[in-house]
């Protein structure tokens, strides 16, 4: 979703800008744009990458210390140059960059043009910038306290940042209900969608409260005011830039990095979860007789893994809901339930509002997320963080895994709390959970070659078909996501037992089928839903645990994993399907990294 990125300091803002917008494009984005001021605004926007912005820039005024950058992913008109941000005010005094929707903004920019305002894009954004140019010329208002009547009418979702060329050096900013952060430094102020975007000159960090508006003035202390212009305060903490600093170290892809950081990352969850306070986590769960999970693409599919393993192990009813569709499914809520929010970034708008709904209901929440001081971890009333390191990849492959891992250790809590298993069980589990990143290593060192090749059978396909049973069916839709998302190939995941009930239609000869065979006892099952499809000509991929057993010819490529207890299958299994959806996607020449249309903080409902 859109970034942004700003500057007001010492040096050269443009470098800056840039730079941040680099490490921005990880959000998703079709569009960028920047507007250096020196005296006047320079204003240069780019529909595609940050690099043909680069390019466009070559040889055009780019100076002054102070600027605004902005990653624009299209929600209203399309992209283009003209859409693309900042934007700004009829009188070209003001320059503002949005991340977030206006809901409202047609009557808005109705109002505006009765009042003979001129739209130069089809945006909700260009809406705001002209309605605090309209607020400060109707009640001659200065900029802070007009941006703070225009936000006050906005009904929606919004991180802004607005410099007005008639006050030098000075930067606004305000957010609700999107991300926004500000690093002080002694050489100068940044305010960013992502805190990664800072320099090493940032030694302090604000995570802006809703509805605050931060005054910031190049080398002076910074002010926040409600947006009523009431002064207020906000923590002001220490920022370590070495923690966000990330790289692709020898990797050709962000993507393939966090494949491979797997064994790592799981690590760190794990511990991360047995330093945690399990005690206060079990009071909550003590009442609990339902759990409602609640979470968005990848984030909801862990979700589904947690649904069985959470009902077979803890015999706890657990419901998983598309966050999107809680507040259509939310009549029964009550004060036994809890509801977890799982999410990587922490900052999915869909899953904020389920969350934000639960609470409305007296409901106790829990997040699950990777994304330190994130919305959704400030919402939430108990928070497991990953700590699975930042995930820059589009399409989730280590925060997944991390997902899984802090699910199991869950589990195992809740397990423990409701009494559903013996000492010697949970012992047993524990101690398999230990062994869960050398499992993972071994993984990843005998499934990369074979997925590698078994990838040159699937990188023509029109389409491809996922199955799995018990916990290996939230696996196969995840694998099918996965491959969707980077090789643009169609693929569904399905339960191989509905697999007769409609999608046997579309078997037909060398449709891919990756069939998923967990060592418990849904083997023989799905063994069985594999022959249906093999007599029907398909090619059939089976991912596997060593330890099965395949009647003869049942598959054309066989992908060994290590025999691993089946409640660990869902992270051992997911590893050789994010490899063959990597290495399809490669063969394809697709930009893995940033799969097009996909963003990986989707800010907006
Ligand atoms: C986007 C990303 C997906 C991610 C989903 C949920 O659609 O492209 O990779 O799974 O959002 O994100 P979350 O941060 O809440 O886990």
């Amino acid at each position: 979703m859109c970034g942004i990125v700003a500057y007001s300091g010492k040096n050269e803002a443009f470098p800056i800008l840039i730079n941040g917008l680099k490490k921005l494009e990880y959000r998703g984005y079709d569009s960028a744009g920047i507007g250096t001021v020196n005296g006047s605004v320079h204003l240069h926007k780019r529909e595609g990458k940050v690099n043909d912005l680069v390019s466009y820039c070559a040889g055009k005024n780019t100076s002054g210390k102070i600027g605004l950058g902005h990653t624009r992913w299209a929600t209203h008109g399309c992209a283009n140059n003209q859409n693309a941000h900042p934007h700004q005010s009829q009188s070209k005094r003001l320059t503002l960059v949005h991340n977030g929707i206006i809901e409202n903004y047609e009557a808005l920019k109705e109002m505006l043009t009765f009042h003979d305002f001129n739209f130069e894009s089809d945006t909700d954004s260009e809406v705001l910038v002209q309605l605090v140019e309209w607020y400060q010329i109707r009640y001659k208002l200065s900029t802070r306290v007009a941006l703070g009547r225009a936000l006050q009418d906005v009904q929606g979702s919004y991180a802004v940042v607005l410099h007005d060329t008639s006050v030098k050096y000075q930067l606004l900013a305000a957010r609700s209900e999107s991300p926004l952060v500000i690093g002080l430094g002694e050489e100068g102020h940044f305010v960013s969608s992502d805190s990664m975007t800072f320099d090493h000159s940032a030694k302090s960090i604000i995570y802006l409260e809703e509805k605050v508006i931060a005054e910031l003035h190049q080398n002076e202390e910074p002010a926040f005011y409600t947006l009523d212009d009431i002064t207020i305060d906000q923590d002001i903490l220490p920022f370590d830039y070495r923690k966000v600093a990330v790289s692709k170290g020898d990797f050709e892809s962000y993507t393939l990095k966090e494949i491979f950081e797997q064994k790592l990352s799981v690590s760190r969850t794990l511990n991360g979860f047995s330093n945690y306070n399990s005690e206060e986590l079990s009071k909550v769960l003590d009442d609990v007789d339902r759990i409602i999970i609640t979470a968005c693409g990848t984030s909801c599919h862990s979700g589904i893994v947690a649904e069985y393993l959470i009902e077979k192990y803890a015999h706890l009813n657990v419901e998983v809901e598309y966050a999107s569709e809680m507040r259509y499914k939310c009549h029964t809520l009550g004060k036994r339930d809890l509801v977890i929010g799982i999410s990587q970034s922490g900052e999915t708008a869909d899953t904020k509002m389920a969350l934000e709904i639960a609470k409305s209901k007296g409901v106790k929440t829990l997040a699950i997320v990777n994304g330190v001081n994130s919305s959704i971890a400030r919402i939430a009333d108990q928070v497991i963080y990953l700590k699975a390191g930042i995930e820059i990849g589009v399409a989730s492959t280590k925060a997944f895994t991390s997902q899984l891992s802090a699910i199991l250790m869950l589990t195992v809590l809740i397990a423990k709390t409701k009494n559903t298993l013996t000492q010697e069980r949970l012992d047993e589990m524990i101690f398999e959970l230990k062994k869960l990143p050398a499992y993972v290593s071994k993984t990843l060192a005998v499934s990369e070659k074979i997925a590698r090749r078994v990838a040159y059978h699937i990188a023509d396909a029109q389409s491809a078909l996922y199955l799995g049973r018990g916990l290996s069916f939230p696996i196969a839709i995840e694998g099918a996501l996965k491959l969707k998302e980077i090789s643009y190939i169609h693929a569904e995941g399905y339960p191989s037992g509905e697999m007769k009930h409609g999608p046997i239609a579309l078997v037909e000869e060398d449709l891919p089928v990756i069939a998923i065979v967990n060592n418990d006892e849904s083997a023989a099952k799905i063994i069985s839903n594999i022959q249906e499809v093999k007599a029907r000509k398909a090619m059939v991929i089976v991912v596997k645990n060593e330890d099965v057993e395949l009647p003869r010819n049942i598959a054309d490529h066989v992908i060994n994993v290590p025999a691993v207890p089946s409640y660990l299958n869902p992270i051992i299994q997911s590893i050789p399907l994010q490899l063959l959806a990597y290495y399809t996607a490669k063969l394809k020449g697709c930009n893995i990294d940033q799969p097009r249309n996909l963003a990986k903080s989707v800010t907006v409902e």
